[in-house]
């Protein structure tokens, strides 16, 4: 998946936030697995920015010491990713310290200073200063060479996104801007593409005419994770709902676009977010439901309820869980309800997408009415397990004409085919200038106005919301979202 114009690698990769989480969890792994696969380019350097005090060879000796507690990495192979980068110690807001990452980039060991990748892995509030001061230190220029990579959430609401991006292209092209959705970079997420798309048996029931409804779970059993002055301020509409579920369910959605270029699959998903039907201020309640999590037991732990994790606001009233229900009013879609659901501190951690097909028009085989025969399934599970199967009936073996569901599986990887992390394939991605599977601004703007009408009404109520307990499967009161008498959660792949 390549755009037309291939661009130039970078010789500098720049990480804002390099002491951070997202750096040490998932950045610095897949880069050295990058390295490992051979293919971060020669030549190319790293430097991490950071505000704590490391110097080149301390900071090389922390990188190790972390992919080694990881990701078991050892040998040449490492010595070789460490000595790539350099550190430097500055605070984001502080103008001179871009001077600085001028002089760094512009070491004679590395050329001229051209080319460069600058990572965000910071919190939102400051990427404004951040690209303000890139372009004070003239680091912005020539326009149209750099890459911008930033994390999500792009932006707390609509107004704040179009700012935001107001402010990226003022200084940087559409073309130079990465905006991550590390869903994306999930491999059953890019394998929903080809499973509807290269093969006949599937997309001619991929429409109004067969599927009763669509389920897009992400549930995780770990709860906020000491990242309440982040969390609290967001929640799970704005943390997952808006960006990763929101991407999830364009694919399911989308027309198959004219070509697997970045433009032409982006164009089609944006039609799929302007065709949902607006929510309006009278219909949250029955469009939307929001939870918090109480104390509750997580496997064999008892654990907290939200309001009592380090950092969270007196009876802050954030969710932690959310189920929705939209409507693509198109062609294909038309009165397919489409429900999502994510929430924190749920029974286990499971990503999946599950569509339900109607019923046949009449039940032959079993003395039970229609609507209780066991509908036909897609399943897709993203992670923990990456899978797809179908759900359908065939004969249960034996005297009496029964019948019992079998799957059709399609799972494709094979025991000694190594998962992929989403960061590895995204950030190789950046580094070969491929946008494919980045956001495009049209994207966020058309999924924040989808949500809006819930931010907006949730606002107003600042004084109660449900709660569930750890460890379960979220409120039951959510239920009153489904549209079928017959309709459930699917909570296992
Ligand atoms: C992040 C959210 O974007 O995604 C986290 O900020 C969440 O709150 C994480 O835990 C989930 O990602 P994954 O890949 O573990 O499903």
């Amino acid at each position: 998946m390549f755009d037309q114009e291939i661009p130039l690698p970078p010789c500098n990769f720049v990480i804002f936030g390099a002491t951070g989480n997202l750096a040490s969890n998932k950045l610095l792994p897949a880069l050295y697995r990058l390295e490992l696969a051979g293919k971060l380019p020669e030549g190319l350097n790293f430097v991490a920015f950071g505000r704590r005090e490391w110097d080149d060879a301390s900071w090389r000796d922390n990188v190790k010491a972390i992919l080694t507690k990881k990701v078991n990495a050892e040998g040449p192979t490492l010595d070789r990713f460490a000595s790539r980068f350099d550190y430097l110690r500055g605070e984001l807001n502080d103008p001179q310290a871009y001077v600085d990452l001028k002089a760094v980039l512009c070491k004679p060991k590395l050329g001229v200073c051209s080319n460069v990748v600058f990572y965000l892995a910071i919190k939102p509030n400051d990427f404004s200063a951040v690209i303000k001061n890139l372009d004070g230190a003239g680091l912005s220029k020539p326009r149209g060479l750099h890459r911008i990579v930033v994390e999500k959430p792009f932006g707390v609401d609509i107004e704040s996104a179009q700012m935001l991006n107001q402010l990226l292209h003022r200084y940087f092209d559409e073309k130079q801007v990465f905006r991550i959705d590390h869903y994306l970079g999930k491999e059953t997420v890019q394998n929903l593409l080809v499973f509807r798309f290269a093969n006949t048996l599937i997309e001619p029931l991929w429409n109004r005419n067969y599927i009763d409804h669509v389920q897009i779970t992400v549930a995780e059993d770990v709860g906020i994770e000491m990242r309440a002055d982040y969390y609290d301020k967001a929640g799970a509409l704005r943390d997952m709902l808006q960006n990763h579920l929101m991407q999830l369910l364009t694919l399911v959605g989308m027309e198959p676009p004219p070509a697997l270029e970045a433009d032409a699959l982006i164009d089609e998903k944006v039609k799929v977010l302007r065709s949902i039907r607006p929510i309006s201020k009278r219909s949250v309640h029955a469009h939307a439901f929001r939870a918090q999590y109480k104390a509750g037991q997580s496997g064999a732990e008892q654990v907290a309820g939200y309001q009592d994790e380090a950092g969270v606001e007196l009876e802050s009233v954030t969710e932690t869980y959310i189920a929705a229900k939209f409507y693509i009013d198109n062609w294909r879609w038309r009165g397919v309800p489409f429900y999502l659901r994510t929430g924190k501190r749920l029974k286990k951690s499971l990503s999946m997408i599950a569509l339900r097909l109607r019923h046949p028009p009449q039940q032959l085989f079993r003395e039970t009415p229609l609507e209780t025969l066991e509908p036909n399934w897609i399943v897709l599970s993203i992670q923990p397990e990456e899978s797809m199967h179908l759900e359908i009936h065939a004969k249960q073996p034996g005297l009496d004409m029964d019948t019992r569901v079998v799957r059709l599986n399609a799972s494709f990887r094979t025991a000694d085919e190594n998962p992929l992390d989403a960061y590895e394939t995204l950030l190789l991605d950046v580094i070969e200038g491929d946008r494919t599977l980045f956001i495009r601004f049209d994207e966020v703007e058309w999924a924040w106005r989808v949500v809006d009408p819930i931010l907006k009404y949730w606002a107003q109520e600042r004084d109660f919301i449900h709660t569930y307990a750890a460890g379960g499967w979220g409120p039951l009161e959510a239920n009153r979202l489904f549209d079928g008498e017959d309709t459930e959660w699917r909570n296992e792949v």
